[in-house]
């Protein structure tokens, strides 16, 4: 298990990425030196005790000086951090939770919505790490998107500058298919040899559900990250407990990343 750091690092950058998403890039070397991706930072939005609670982010890229987060602006921490300013320090915990495993020959990402966050550091750590030829013709990276419409299409063109094959879909037809992300997942298996594949993921709970249900009826495997409310995050108070065929879990501990398979859906 990697070493969980706390402390006040500076920020580098906190830009507007999109109608409400943002990036904030933080540079602490030490915590990019322990985290992989999967795993995520529990920040404190503001100095000072309101909110109290920290909020919990995924690592969404992964340098050797700096991490950055893809957040998007849905309440009052996260509103928050959209005034913190470069140069000022956040008071960072991290890195939490397990992060993903990567095997398979084929790997398919699904992202739904912000779900593309923890999957772009994924992608960017298995070109990198050379564990994967992107070109080959006997493994593929493929990256499916999903989202309500256009404008919730995230880091489209950061995952095909990596080489990734990338499909894209809405639920109102406004970009790319026209439908739910599962469903642009079936078509895609139908068309390729499935066998070695494995699914990782992130995004609500109801596409993870059915995530479970596509791997177990074609037989491979899927593993996705899940999200709860969080008060400590790092498995003392049992706030994010989850129901799996093991009993409960911690999502902060155990998880973030659990074999769909497991979970009690
Ligand atoms: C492992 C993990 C990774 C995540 N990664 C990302 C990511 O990369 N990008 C992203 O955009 N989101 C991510 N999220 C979701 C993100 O953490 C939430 O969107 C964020 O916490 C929202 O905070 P908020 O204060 O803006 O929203 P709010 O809805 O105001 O608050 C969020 C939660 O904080 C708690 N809370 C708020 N106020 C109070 C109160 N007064 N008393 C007690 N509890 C309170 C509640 O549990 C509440 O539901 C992730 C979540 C998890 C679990
Ligand atoms: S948030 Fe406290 S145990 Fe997970």
């Amino acid at each position: 298990m990697s070493k969980i750091i706390q402390g006040k690092f500076k920020i580098v950058s906190n830009k507007k990425a999109g109608c409400d998403y943002y990036k904030m890039t933080i540079s602490a070397r030490e915590v990019v030196k322990a985290a992989s991706p999967g795993q995520f930072v529990h920040l404190r939005c503001i100095e000072g005790n309101q909110p109290l609670l920290r909020r919990p982010f995924s690592f969404h890229r992964l340098n050797s000086d700096n991490f950055e987060i893809l957040y998007e602006v849905v309440g009052q921490g996260t509103r928050l951090l959209t005034k913190r300013k470069k140069g000022e320090k956040i008071d960072v915990l991290g890195p939490l939770g397990n992060g993903f495993d990567v095997k398979g020959a084929n790997i398919i990402l699904v992202a739904g919505g912000m779900g593309v966050a923890p999957l772009f550091a994924l992608a960017e750590h298995i070109v990198h790490s050379s564990q994967f030829i992107v070109h080959s013709k006997k493994k593929k990276l493929y990256v499916l998107i999903g989202a309500r419409k256009k404008n919730h299409i995230l880091c489209e063109r950061d995952f095909r500058r990596l080489g990734t094959e990338v499909l894209v879909s809405t639920e109102d037809g406004s970009k790319g298919r026209r439908g739910l992300i599962t469903d642009s997942l079936k078509s895609l298996l139908s068309t390729i040899d499935y066998r070695l594949s494995t699914i990782y993921a992130c995004g609500p709970k109801e596409m993870l559900k059915e995530l479970s249900n596509i791997s177990a009826r074609f037989n491979i495997s899927a593993y996705g990250s899940l999200e709860e409310n969080m008060a400590c995050g790092v498995g003392a108070c049992l706030g994010c407990a989850v129901e799996t065929k093991r009993g409960y879990e911690r999502i902060c501990k155990e998880g973030p990343v659990f074999n769909l398979k497991d979970i009690k859906w």
